[in-house]
């Protein structure tokens, strides 16, 4: 499946919907995602804050770990996108390593000053961990 710039800012909106579900009380920061599958399916994430901090988890893994519990796999994936709080964002490298386990070539939207970028997980994460 192809993905244009069109495609992108769609999948983008769907994130900043999800992004209002985010619980973030601690960092105050949101974050919203949408997973789109090979077979057009979308699943969204936010991410999810907890008092012992290192419980949290991002909104790229909540959509993730979601899929997959609803029987998506790996190379099951076309692209993720990405909203957050800040308009100077990128996805962290814990989510980076996520979504490259699920396929290298998985593009990744974000807007990064404003800009609409469109990368491949492999561009955003080269040599990541592989088993
Ligand atoms: N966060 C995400 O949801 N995704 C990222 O890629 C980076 C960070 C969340 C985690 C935490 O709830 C908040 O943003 C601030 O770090």
């Amino acid at each position: 499946m192809l993905i244009d710039e069109i495609k992108a800012k769609e999948l983008l909106n769907l994130a900043s919907l999800a992004k209002m579900r985010a619980y973030s009380p601690y960092s105050n920061f949101k974050v919203g995602s949408a997973l789109l599958s090979t077979n057009g399916t979308i699943i969204t994430g936010c991410n999810v804050e907890n008092a012992s901090y290192g419980l949290t988890i991002c909104a790229e893994r909540n959509a993730i770990f979601s899929a997959v519990n609803q029987g998506f796999t790996k190379g099951d994936f076309v692209a993720i996108a990405i909203a957050a709080s800040s308009k100077n964002f990128s996805p962290c490298g814990a989510c980076r390593q996520v979504i490259a386990e699920f396929g290298d070539d998985i593009l990744v939207i974000f807007e990064f000053n404003g800009e609409l970028q469109i990368k491949k997980a492999k561009e955003l994460l080269p040599f990541s961990f592989e088993l």
